[in-house]
């Protein structure tokens, strides 16, 4: 197939470039390399026949331009990560969500009706939760107060006991606890609008948190697991938050890529239009400590150290089922998580 591959020259953009190549199909690669992810002197890394459209996607003319000829997108381009604070709303609005929305309109004009959407399971918000009281129940946002005392768990809205944690599934209400969550609940939305009304068809991959080749360095946009990966390489140990037994899926980004092929051809044979939500995890929740440990013994570094230190648009515990890529999309991951981190340990990270 014929497919645009937006943000195919970033961190995860980069393995779907390859697995899709792989897999056969052409691929243009539209990305505007953005310092944050790439570093101030960023030079496109791609294969040599690919053709890079170096523009952002904002940009109408150069979307409208990238997409002629293609006969599905792959959207990856984004601005991720928690960021520094309020003052980085408009460029996570503009990147992600004014960005989805020029390529939306333009697919509608170029009647491209197929969309692989890079979403995440910042969506949720919390994870699952359930009371041994009450239930499933949904866990408020967690109050500063409580953080500052170290009550890093939830606990029940009615009876105030600590809630276990379990697998969201992708049926759970949405709920964005920080900025970056609320442009890709936005994507989505957007992109089930622009199904509706031109009858195209999107999964969106909700992934969980992706780790392994050139992950980019430690910025306040990095994921945790190359803010560790970069301490560690620095001779320091890694500092993990609250008491490092929050819990999250660490899936390995070839997996991811293998999910973003598999769901580029579920497009072809989805029956009627509108969008499909997948988590797409490793099935394997970890905490933030174990990663931070298994990475230090593959490094050979010093041992963690649990700072007790947090941020305010953290989640405590999201981990999911990913059961519905697995009979939908024929996909599950494959690299059991010791053998990721032990790559991870000694691949490059990009940027920096
Ligand atoms: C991460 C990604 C997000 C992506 C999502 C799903 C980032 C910043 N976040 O969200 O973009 O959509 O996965 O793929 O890339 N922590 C430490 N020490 C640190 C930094 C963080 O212990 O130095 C802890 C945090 O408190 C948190 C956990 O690690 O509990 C995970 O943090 P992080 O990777 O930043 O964000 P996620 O919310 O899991």
């Amino acid at each position: 197939m014929r497919v645009l591959l937006t943000g195919g020259a970033g961190f995860i953009g980069s393995h779907v470039l390859e697995c899709l190549l792989d897999a056969g199909h052409e691929v243009r690669v539209l990305d505007v390399l953005l310092p944050a992810a790439h570093g101030p002197a960023a030079s496109p890394r791609l294969p040599r026949d690919v053709e890079l459209v170096r523009r952002d996607v904002r940009d109408a003319d150069a979307v409208a331009q990238a997409l002629s000829g293609v006969e599905a997108v792959v959207h990856q381009a984004a601005m991720v990560g928690l960021g520094t604070g309020i003052g980085d709303l408009p460029d996570y609005v503009g990147v992600n969500d004014l960005g989805t929305a020029v390529l939306l309109t333009q697919m509608a004009r170029s009647g491209v009706h197929r969309l692989v959407l890079a979403s995440s399971m910042v969506v949720y918000g919390e994870g699952r939760y359930s009371c041994a009281e009450h239930g499933d129940v949904p866990a408020p946002p967690r109050r500063p107060e409580d953080l500052e005392a170290g009550r890093f768990e939830p606990c029940c809205p009615q009876c105030a006991r600590e809630l276990t944690p379990g697998l969201v599934s992708e049926e759970a209400p949405v709920d964005p606890r920080n900025g970056y969550a609320a442009t890709k609940l936005a994507q989505e939305q957007l992109a089930a609008v622009w199904a509706r009304e031109t009858g195209g068809v999107v999964a969106a991959l909700r992934y969980h948190n992706v780790y392994g080749p050139r992950m980019p360095r430690d910025t306040p946009y990095a994921g945790v697991a190359a803010i560790f990966r970069s301490a560690l390489e620095r001779g320091e140990a890694p500092r993990v938050f609250e008491d490092g037994r929050q819990r999250r899926d660490f899936v390995e980004v070839g997996d991811v890529a293998r999910a973003n092929e598999a769901a580029l051809a579920w497009t072809t044979r989805a029956s009627g239009s509108g969008l499909r939500a997948f988590n797409i995890g490793s099935g394997s929740p970890r905490t933030v400590g174990d990663m931070a440990g298994e990475l230090a013994r593959a490094i050979g570094g010093p041992a963690p150290v649990v700072t007790g230190a947090f941020r305010l648009g953290d989640v405590r515990h999201v981990t999911a089922s990913s059961a519905r890529a697995v009979a939908e999309l024929g996909w599950s991951a494959r690299v059991p998580f010791a053998d990721g981190v032990s790559r991870f340990a000694v691949a490059a990270l990009r940027g920096g």
